[in-house]
């Protein structure tokens, strides 16, 4: 008897172990998510690797944008960085419109599903494993599952204003970004010396970039701080992106919504297609209402009597 209590006392004891360990497993997230995020930003610059001088073989199911060579296998060109594809800021009127979808929905995936994307399972042309070590791809999931966001909740998906507050903005600002971006976000230049691009630049022109960035730091200095390793709310960031679009700007001719490339270059870019469809369709509702008017005026006049009053049979 007190061996049989014993042997259930013994294999109750080890199903809690089991079922303890078992949660503590699928709870657990591998990998540096915030590494993973610089990774999703430059994966070539961060692991050192040379792409091949072609485009990425995904590149040519599409024709839309006519960029070629690295920047074409980089994750941000095709997926955006807000991380939504042709759905966001890389939709329709972008010239870095390509059609590809968004990654949101790794959002909640188990490990495996996301880790198919990248050793060739889910599709052949998808293949990174020839370029990422364990860690990366560990990294890179770990972000993909767990640190994506809606940038429809910082940032104004049509005019690309900060939803944050530029009051609140200031003493983050100084607190933390201006001893290298200085107090008017001028000390970085991103653009070229003839043609200067500063923090507020960058931060109206594509500022889901700047989000990622502020997120995560940047692939060029390992010095910039990622708010996600200081604790930062997202409303926070949102404060400091609103305060940093206020600062001086070298090229106020940059409008928001303009195309940021691989570098820091910004291309200038006349948006002209929205401002074409929107002509097309005004003139459209401008003539369906003169053919409206012409119409009813017809056959007012069809129903009109001699003595020229209009005939009312009440
Ligand atoms: C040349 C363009 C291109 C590049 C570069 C690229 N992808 Fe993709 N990606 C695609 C396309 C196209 C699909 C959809 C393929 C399919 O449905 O078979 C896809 C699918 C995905 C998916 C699955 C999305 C879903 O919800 O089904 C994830 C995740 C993903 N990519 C992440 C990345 C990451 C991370 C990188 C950078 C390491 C990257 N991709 C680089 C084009 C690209
Ligand atoms: C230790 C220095 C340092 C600090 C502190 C710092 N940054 Fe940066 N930041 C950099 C460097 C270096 C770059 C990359 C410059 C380049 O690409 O030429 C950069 C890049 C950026 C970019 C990317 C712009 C783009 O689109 O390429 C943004 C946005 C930015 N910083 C915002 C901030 C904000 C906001 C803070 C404060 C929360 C901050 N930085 C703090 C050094 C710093």
């Amino acid at each position: 008897m007190r061996r049989i209590l014993a042997f259930t006392f013994f294999a109750l004891l080890s199903m809690l172990c089991l079922v303890a360990a078992g949660r503590a497993w699928t709870g657990q997230v591998l990998g540096d998510p915030v590494r993973g995020g610089r990774i999703y930003d430059n994966w070539v610059s961060m692991t050192g690797r040379t792409v091949p001088e072609t485009s990425h073989p995904l590149w040519d199911t599409q024709d839309s944008n006519r960029r070629t060579g690295a920047v074409t296998w980089l994750c941000t060109e095709c997926h955006g960085w807000d991380y939504k594809g042709a759905d966001g800021a890389y939709g329709m009127f972008s010239n870095h419109y390509t059609g590809f979808t968004g990654i949101m929905g790794m959002v909640g995936a188990s490990q495996q599903d996301v880790l198919v994307w990248f050793n060739g399972t889910a599709n052949t042309a998808h293949d990174f494993s020839s370029y990422f070590d364990a860690t990366d791809v560990m990294d890179l999931v770990a972000f993909l599952r767990t640190r994506q966001i809606d940038t429809n909740l910082m940032i104004d998906q049509f005019t690309g204003r900060s939803l944050g507050d530029p009051q609140r903005g200031v003493d983050l600002y100084e607190g933390t970004c201006a001893e290298c971006h200085g107090e008017d976000g001028a000390r970085i230049n991103f653009g070229t010396e003839d043609e200067p691009l500063f923090l507020a630049d960058m931060t109206v022109v594509d500022p889901w970039r700047s989000v990622h960035k502020i997120r995560f730091g940047t692939p060029v200095s390992r010095l910039m701080p990622a708010t996600e390793e200081l604790g930062w709310s997202l409303g926070r960031v949102a404060d400091v992106l609103a305060y940093a679009q206020t600062l001086q700007r070298a090229n106020p001719s940059l409008r928001p919504f303009s195309a940021v490339a691989t570098g820091p270059v910004l291309e200038s870019q006349g948006r002209v297609a929205p401002l074409v469809w929107a002509s097309v369709v005004l003139l459209l509702i401008v003539l369906a209402g003169a053919g409206y008017d012409y119409y009813q005026q017809r056959s007012l006049a069809a129903r009109r009597p001699a003595n020229g009053k209009p005939n009312r049979k009440h």
